[in-house]
């Protein structure tokens, strides 16, 4: 018999990977996106499988309490992607964030309680750690999150796991590092800098550009979703996923450059983010032990394939940057204005 899982913010970047990757590779999975659409969603992104016979839509809110009781009704798995999911938004704007990264979290945890699902995953982010200081973040340190973003999608993370713990609702939580790969939207460092080097437009380097982040090519990131969706078990536990590459907002843009051939007189120093987070990095050895798992694409391929998707799909990308997206970069960066 068919498995039925329910991916919410499956029109989002991971969550639209995930639902391809699956649809593809297996022929006994039926698939449910329930997405709102907010900015960052996009059908765009589910195009290809629009008509797949085991891909359903469902456009709602994960905070709407009956339309998820719908949803999850008979479902074998609940992945919960949906998500605000930009910390510089959550600067300016935390109470969307708090509402759908905690309420929402708490709703569809309420449902699976009660329709007793066997499984539900909670995508966390090693943001939940905060600065990793000297030594990268495993799955027993604490949670200092600094931003309004990080400190909400703790909020889920633990709640998820306080289902465990009281209710013995089947969660398995990942913590999962910077992503980047097709499809994601362009307010994030990796596809902002390909874009605009495309366009030869400045690319916004905040402060000192020496902080740096694990890098995970998202493909990656769903393989270790898969290997958690897979295997049975796993309740209560927590997963960090990462590459292990480390890169600072510098080495990145200057890999951007190289792959395009664009010239460094693009870099522009800007503002600092507020509570801008040093270093993310974590350790994967319990995944690695576990389940097997390990990341399988380096920077460079993963960055030079990226960079091929972002040229081949300018009609994706520039229909989001027009719009609303112009308001939004305007307020952002306004050093950048007149250039
Ligand atoms: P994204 O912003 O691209 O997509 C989020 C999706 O959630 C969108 O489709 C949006 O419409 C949907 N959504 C937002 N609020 C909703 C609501 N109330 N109800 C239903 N749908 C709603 O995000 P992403 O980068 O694909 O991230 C997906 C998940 O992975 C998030 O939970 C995020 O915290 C986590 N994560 C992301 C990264 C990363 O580097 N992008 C790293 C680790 C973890
Ligand atoms: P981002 O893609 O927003 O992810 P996160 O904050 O979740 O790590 O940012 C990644 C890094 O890039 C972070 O150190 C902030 C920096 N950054 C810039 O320097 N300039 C930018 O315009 C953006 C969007 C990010």
């Amino acid at each position: 018999m068919a498995r039925k899982i329910v991916v919410t913010g499956g029109a989002g970047f991971i969550g639209s990977n995930f639902v391809r990757y699956i649809l593809e590779g297996y022929d006994d999975v039926d698939v449910t996106v329930l997405d709102k659409l907010t900015y960052a969603g996009n059908l765009d992104n589910l195009k290809e499988v629009e008509n797949h016979p085991r891909y359903t839509f469902v456009h709602g809110d994960i905070c709407d309490e009956s339309t998820v009781n719908e949803v999850l009704k008979g479902s074998d798995c609940v992945l919960n992607f949906a998500a605000e999911t930009h910390v510089d938004r959550s600067i300016g704007d935390p109470a969307s964030f708090i509402m759908t990264d905690v309420y929402g979290t708490y709703v569809l945890l309420e449902a699976t309680r009660k329709l007793g699902i066997p499984r539900f995953i909670q995508i966390s982010t090693d943001e939940v750690y905060g600065d990793a200081g000297d030594e990268p973040s495993d799955e027993e340190s604490p949670l200092m999150p600094r931003s309004p973003y990080a400190a909400s999608k703790a909020g889920g993370d633990r709640l998820a796991y306080s289902y465990f713990t009281t209710y013995g609702t089947p969660v398995v939580i990942t913590r999962c590092s910077n992503n980047y790969g097709p499809n994601q939207h362009p307010e994030k460092l990796i596809p902002l800098f390909l874009t605009n080097a495309m366009d030869d437009k400045p690319m916004p380097v905040y402060g000192s550009g020496v902080n740096t982040r694990d890098w995970i090519y998202v493909l990656d990131h769903v393989k270790a979703l898969e290997a958690i969706m897979n295997s049975g078990g796993l309740e209560g536990e927590v997963f960090n996923i990462g590459s292990g590459t480390e890169l600072s907002i510098l080495d990145v843009a200057g890999g951007i450059l190289t792959v395009l051939d664009k010239p460094e007189s693009l870099l522009k120093r800007v503002t600092d983010r507020p509570g801008h987070v040093m270093r993310h990095a974590v350790k994967t050895d319990k995944i690695r032990s576990v389940l097997g798992w390990k990341a399988e694409v380096d920077f460079e391929t993963g960055l030079r394939m990226t960079a091929e998707w972002y040229r081949k799909n300018r009609w994706w990308w520039e229909k989001i940057k027009s719009g609303q997206f112009e308001e939004y970069y305007r307020k952002m960066y306004p050093e950048l204005e007149s250039k």
